[in-house]
């Protein structure tokens, strides 16, 4: 149970973990990726590349030893066509032998590797290998590192997008990279479903509609067929106002019928030219291959708004520079079997779903590759052009509908409330082995079609068997969900049958069986959610044994034939769900077991595994080491600059002409002297190590510079202080004065009266005290500074006048905060009215002290912070 519980936190991150903080959505894509950021109380927007763009190119690559993303990365293909890596997309969990591997390998110049879990891996031209987890980690985390400084936090959580197709391998291995980038799941969401949230935000839905989200991506078309509807908001304390439901009815797709697919005809247009016209093969020039595939991509762009566009490749190969023109006519007839396709998934979801077009009010285009006449031509053609929709931002909604769906399960956020409803488009089974009726009898497998494609994501199957012996149970996809896919994904021993059995019938149960939940996750993940050995138990109350006597039969709700022994009556019931049915279990004349013993669950991955924790740990090393690395880099380049930067300043400072710059006023001929020569040793340093110094050498270099520099520095940051902290003490000296001649006089005044004055005469003389002390302090000073020249060190610190000012200022405080002592308390009416209450008097000590100057009053405390 407990290895179990660990399991699902590493493998499926908890779903419904208590977020607080920003929220990142990140729609990946094979050409691009657009993120988006939800921090409470910010702008809810797209987040900006920094070249301020709205996506980022979907590449990784490296220059030398320079790690790049982004078009930044994209743009050394020609150059690096070996440590260039694009269209990673393709490879999630991809096995080795499979058509995604070898699509790849046709558009890309990547060398692609084994890796031991079958899956695939990329070499650079160094030799290190980086697994495709590892790659996109590094992407998540650059996009990460993008939200954290425009969130100004640390940013933790991310839903991410994927197509409705993705099977449990490849939904795997986007959380594995997830994983690796030290980021935290918070869902995974379907694509057209992210889109389906964001067309909600902004819409009601009094009457239910349907609607088809064609989503033409880099890598693939889907199609996923939506109901909006209008529900109760109930659920949601104080909130009267409706929620909207999104049911997904269907999907279709073509996993390779996307933008990456034109761009590879078009490229393969260039390339056939290319070799007739020059007679020469280049297609095993990694080098040309990436120009040629850039320049497809550019082309493909023009070709969709204009008619004709010039291609043209500096040096392709052999000095050659490539120039020719394309017209879209014949691109389109290059890709004329694909046309017929692009429709095609429209077509399925609808079946899927049971509807037909004229169910459906409009045709949502989302998807780059929704902009490609062909491909807009065929979807009108396929579904009437009044039905197709444009009002939707093609690019940005499915990550701006992640996004607010990662909002509403955070529940941090004021949200619309949205529901959503997803399937699974693949008919998973369960499979296990018929417990053997003899020895020698040859086992028998069963499979049990627990989560039909189009099964609703979010719920979970109870499977019953009679069992008396540890037994194993797959979970697989009947079909494979993808060519070169293997169909079991999931095995789950269940261990310590017969011992639980002993003790559940030791306790008095009978027909003792063993329970397995089965789970189809919101993210889409069927797994193993626990097993339970129950059994009944009579009820040996009188009520009960009546019961039992007049209501026989109709009691068991847990009968499993006995010629079908193992196969689990699979009951459905949604998570809610459980807890009413356990209910109802209760009040049946024949109780379940009094408590269920749980069995633990080892879990296994028979075909293509996710990636081992320590797998992940390792990736999430290496690409620590990487970051420490790129640091240590940027940390070096600062201080080179910073050095360089600074020996121009000097050099600048040195060759001052003018006598009445600061730096001349305040520096000695001799001193000058020994700082031009350092500056000069320290550029002849750089001319000769400055390449293959490290951190520490340039900042040792500028600190003896600096050294040189302070105290000329220091001088002048002296005469400029000094008018300031000399006006701050007669400031104070001057405030003390005028408040002790007042005082004085009240004095004088209270003896004369007879009355309690508020200051003593030992107060007052011991503030005068220190005011003179001040003065002659300050007298002395001045005039010994004064005869100090500029070029010398001053004989007394701006720091220090202010330290003594201070002292007085305290003094000065301490009094005018005083709290006047109590009047007698049968006072006359004559002495009451001086004393007041504390506050007030207080108050008026100072603002008389203030009183007819522009002093600020001492009775804030602040007036000296603000000279
Ligand atoms: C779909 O349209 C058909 C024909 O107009 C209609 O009979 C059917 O009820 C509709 N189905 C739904 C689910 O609205
Ligand atoms: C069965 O009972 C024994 C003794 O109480 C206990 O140690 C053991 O863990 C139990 N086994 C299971 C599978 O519950
Ligand atoms: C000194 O303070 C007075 C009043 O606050 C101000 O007007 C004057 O400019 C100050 N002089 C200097 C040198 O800061
Ligand atoms: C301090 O104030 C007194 C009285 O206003 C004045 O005579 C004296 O010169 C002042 N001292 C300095 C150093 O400004
Ligand atoms: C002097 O007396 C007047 C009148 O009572 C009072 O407002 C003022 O605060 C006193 N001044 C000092 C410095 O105590």
């Amino acid at each position: 149970m407990t290895r179990l519980f660990l399991l699902l936190c590493l493998w499926l991150s908890l779903w419904s973990r208590n977020v607080l903080g920003s929220i990142l959505a990140i729609d990946y894509g094979a050409d691009f990726i657009k993120a988006s950021l939800m921090k409470p109380g910010q702008p809810f927007d797209v987040l900006l590349n920094r070249d301020s763009k709205r996506k980022i190119q979907s590449t990784v690559g490296w220059k030398k030893n320079d790690r790049l993303f982004g078009s930044d990365a994209a743009a050394i293909a020609g150059r690096f066509p070996q440590d260039t890596f694009p269209s990673l997309k393709f490879l999630q969990a991809a096995p080795y032998e499979s058509e995604a591997v070898s699509f790849y390998t046709s558009v890309s110049t990547a060398d692609v590797v084994k890796t031991e879990r079958g899956t695939v891996a990329l070499r650079r031209s160094d030799g290190t290998e980086w697994s495709v987890e590892e790659l996109i980690a590094m992407q998540f985390a650059y996009v990460r590192d993008l939200a954290e400084s425009t969130a100004g936090e640390k940013v933790y959580d991310v839903i991410v997008t994927v197509p409705p197709y993705y099977t449990q391998f490849e939904r795997d291995a986007v959380v594995d990279a997830i994983e690796i980038s030290a980021l935290r799941t918070l869902a995974l969401i379907n694509d057209g479903t992210a889109v389906a949230v964001n067309y909600a935000m902004t819409r009601t839905f009094p009457e239910p509609e349907y609607h088809v989200i064609f989503d033409a991506g880099a890598s693939s078309i889907r199609a996923t067929v939506v109901e909006f509807a209008s529900v109760p908001g109930e659920g949601r304390p104080k909130s009267n106002k409706d929620a909207t439901q999104i049911t997904v009815h269907g999907v279709g797709y073509d996993r390779y019928t996307g933008g990456t697919e034109l761009d590879r005809r078009l490229r393969d247009l260039m390339l056939s030219d290319f070799q007739k016209r020059y007679k020469r093969d280049i297609s095993i020039d990694k080098r040309a291959m990436a120009k040629l595939w850039k320049e497809a991509g550019r082309v493909k762009a023009i070709l969709s708004a204009n008619t004709e566009a010039i291609a043209t490749i500096e040096s392709l190969a052999f000095e050659i520079d490539y120039k020719a023109k394309f017209t879209r006519a014949g691109f389109e007839a290059a890709c004329k079997d694909l046309k017929s396709r692009y429709a095609v998934p429209i077509l399925e979801a609808l079946a899927r779903a049971g509807l037909k077009l004229e169910n459906v009010t409009s045709v949502i285009l989302t998807g780059g590759s929704s902009r490609t006449p062909m491909i807009q031509d065929a979807v009108k053609a396929a579904v009437g052009a009044d039905k197709i929709a444009q009002n939707v931002n093609a690019d940005e909604a499915a990550v701006l509908g992640a996004a607010l769906h990662g909002a509403g399960l955070s529940r941090q956020f004021k949200t619309k409330d949205i529901r959503i409803s997803d399937i699974g488009p693949y008919d998973i089974q369960v499979s296990y082995q018929a417990e053997a009726k003899n020895p020698g009898a040859r086992p028998r497998t069963i499979n049990t079609l627990v989560f039909p494609s189009g099964s609703k994501t979010g719920t979970k199957k109870t499977l019953t068997f009679k069992r008396q012996n540890d037994f194993s149970v797959k979970l697989a996809y009947k079909a494979p969900p993808a060519p070169g896919f293997p169909t079991e994904f999931l095995e789950a021993d269940i261990v310590g049958v017969s011992e639980a059995i002993q003790n559940i019938t030791e306790a008095g149960a009978t027909d003792p069986v063993v329970k397995a939940t089965v789970m189809l996750s919101e993210s889409g993940f069927a797994s193993v959610r626990d097993a339970i050995v129950t059994g009944e138990f009579k009820d040996e109350s009188i009520t009960g044994k009546l019961k039992d006597l007049f209501g026989k039969g109709s009691s068991s709700s847990q009968s499993v034939d006995e010629t079908t022994a193992d196969v689990g009556t699979a009951e459905e019931e949604t998570a809610s769900e459980t807890a009413t049915s356990s209910a109802a279990e209760a009040s049946a004349t024949v109780v379940k077991a009094k408590e269920p013993i749980s069995l633990e669950i080892e879990v296994k991955f028979p075909t293509i595994p996710p990636m081992s924790v320590n797998q992940k740990r390792a990736g999430r090393d290496r690409l620590l080491a990487i970051d420490a690395e790129e640091n240590a880099k940027r940390k070096r380049e600062e201080a080179r600059n910073t050095l360089e930067a600074y020996i121009y300043k000097l050099r600048d400072l040195l060759s001052e002409e003018s006598s009445d710059a600061p730096f001349m006023k305040c520096s000695q001929e001799s001193e000058r002297k020994a700082l031009a020569a350092k500056v000069e040793e320290t550029l002849a340093w750089l001319q000769d190590h400055g390449d293959d110094a490290d951190t520490i050498q340039y900042i040792d270099k500028r600190t003896a510079l600096e050294s040189l520099e302070r105290p000329i520095v220091h001088r002048y940051k002296e005469i400029e202080e000094f008018p300031k902290a000399l006006n701050n003490s007669q400031m104070w000296n001057w405030s003390t004065r005028l408040f002790l001649t007042e005082a004085k006089q009240n004095l004088t005044k209270e003896l004369e009266t007879g009355t309690v004055g508020k200051y003593t005469k030992e107060e007052l003389e011991e503030l005068e005290k220190t005011l003179k002390e001040h003065e002659a302090w300050l007298n002395e000073w001045v005039e010994k500074q004064k005869k100090v020249k500029m070029n010398e060190d001053p004989v007394i610190l701006a720091s220090e006048m202010r330290a003594r000012a201070k002292v007085l200022e305290n003094h000065l405080q301490k009094l005018v905060k005083k709290r006047p002592p109590k009047a007698p308390k049968k006072s006359t009416t004559s002495t009451s009215s001086t004393a007041g209450s504390e506050e007030t008097t207080a108050e008026s000590a100072t603002s008389s002290t203030a009183k007819g100057s522009s002093t600020p009053s001492a009775h804030d405390g602040h007036g000296h912070d603000e000279l």
